[in-house]
Order: C-alpha cells, then sequence, then structure tokens
C-alpha cells in the first residue's frame, strides 16, 4: 500500500527541500510543487461519470469527477499541502486535524478536530512527515470515528517505521510519499529528513 513517487521533477523538488540552505519563502514554493505530484498520484484512481458537453463542432460525451473529495491537513505542517490540492480540485472540502509532538517522547497529542462530511467520500489526510507514524495513525483513528472508510495518506518524507506502524494500524490505507528514507534518530527525526518541517514552512 506504498507508493512513492517516480519522477525527475520530485527527485530535483525534494533535493531543495532537505537543502538546510532553503529558505521558508523558496520551501513553501517547493512544497507546493511536490505536492501537486503527490496530489496526481493520491487521485489516480477517483471515479468519474459521463458528462455530455458541446464542443464549437459537435457534441461529445466527457467525463466529470463523481464522488466528493476531502482532504485533511494535519496542523500545522500539513497547511503547507492544502492549496496544490484546492487548485486541482476547487470542489474539495477541507477538514482539520491539530496534532502536535511532545518534544522529549515524540508523542503526539491532538488539540484541534474540525472535520466535514466524510461517509461516501474519498478522504487523503496530508501532512508532510510520516516518522515515527504515531500523528498519520492518530488522524486516521479520528477519521474513522467519524465515519471515513476511504482513506488514503499523502506525505512528502516517510520513515520505514511510520510506514510500518500504519500498514499495522490502518492495512486498507493507501500511503503517497514524495520520498521513502532510511529511518530515524533518537529523537524520532527522519534521516536523512529535512528537519522539523513545520520549522521550516513558517521560519519558526
Ligand atoms: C510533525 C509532522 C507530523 C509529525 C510526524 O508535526 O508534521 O505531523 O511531526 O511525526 P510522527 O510520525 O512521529 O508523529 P509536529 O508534531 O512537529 O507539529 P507541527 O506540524 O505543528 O510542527
Ligand atoms: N516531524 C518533522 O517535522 N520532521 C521529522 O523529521 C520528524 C517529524
Amino acid at each position: 500500500m506504498l507508493r512513492v513517487l517516480d519522477h525527475p521533477l520530485a527527485a530535483h523538488v525534494l533535493t531543495l527541500l532537505r537543502d538546510e540552505t532553503t529558505k521558508p519563502a523558496a520551501f513553501r514554493t517547493l512544497t507546493h510543487q511536490v505536492t501537486l505530484l503527490l496530489a496526481l498520484e493520491a487521485t489516480r484512481d477517483l471515479a468519474t461519470k459521463e458528462h455530455p458537453v458541446r464542443t464549437p463542432l459537435e457534441p461529445v460525451t466527457g467525463r466529470a469527477l463523481a464522488r466528493g473529495l476531502v482532504i485533511v491537513p494535519i496542523l500545522r505542517a500539513g497547511l503547507g499541502m492544502v492549496q496544490p490540492f484546492t487548485d486541482l480540485f476547487p470542489d474539495v472540502t477541507v477538514g482539520y486535524v491539530g496534532l502536535e509532538r511532545d518534544h522529549t517522547t515524540a508523542v503526539a497529542r491532538n488539540y484541534y478536530c474540525k472535520l466535514p462530511p466524510l461517509a461516501g467520500k474519498r478522504v487523503l489526510v496530508v501532512d508532510p512527515m510520516l516518522a515515527t507514524g504515531g500523528s498519520a495513525v492518530q488522524a486516521l483513528d479520528v477519521l474513522c470515528e467519524h465515519g471515513a472508510t476511504e482513506l488514503g495518506l499523502v506525505c512528502i518524507v516517510s520513515a520505514p517505521e511510520g510506514v510500518a506502524a500504519v500498514a499495522h494500524a490502518h492495512p486498507g490505507v493507501p500511503v503517497f510519499t514524495g520520498a521513502l528514507d532510511r529511518g530515524l534518530n533518537a529523537r524520532k527525526y527522519i534521516l536523512p529528513g529535512l528537519g522539523d518541517f513545520g520549522d521550516r514552512l513558517y521560519g519558526t
């Protein structure tokens, strides 16, 4: 259930994101770019239905998206991945789950939750970093409790530990990631990773 982006532009953008000299303004632009690629991958199998239109020359039976899409960014770093989805899918609805890892234990604490109706929708959790997987699993748990049945997880950089945790807790949930890195350090940061995504995105 793991799909890693395989595109030269993704590799190029990820390398610039990893570069410690990349400043927040460029970091936000690069986040936008790689998320566009991820959004296309994560929505490749969205259902469509027939949609007849007239070209200037003749009628044609085209296709239209058939079902609603919901994205749920995990605050705060996930916010950097929202706009690429809303650009591509103007009718998307957006829910929010606020989770923050404790700096010493790396265990995430839930501090906010605001969700649209989820039943019958494709629901994509978006969070740039999948490290221990604790945040992603908590978010997926919350969404299941609120009626989501067709879930996916979209990340920019993942660690094998996080992928395994999600696969264990939510075996049917596909994970779309820009890169699968080597592992975690003692403080549960991804190696080589790119550091603290939220701090780099917002210059904190
Ligand atoms: C980061 C990241 C994920 C989480 C990943 O958020 O955006 O949500 O860590 O780590 P995990 O897989 O071990 O749970 P963080 O808690 O630093 O909060 P922030 O987005 O507010 O910076
Ligand atoms: N959160 C981050 O922002 N970076 C990591 O490497 C791990 C968790």
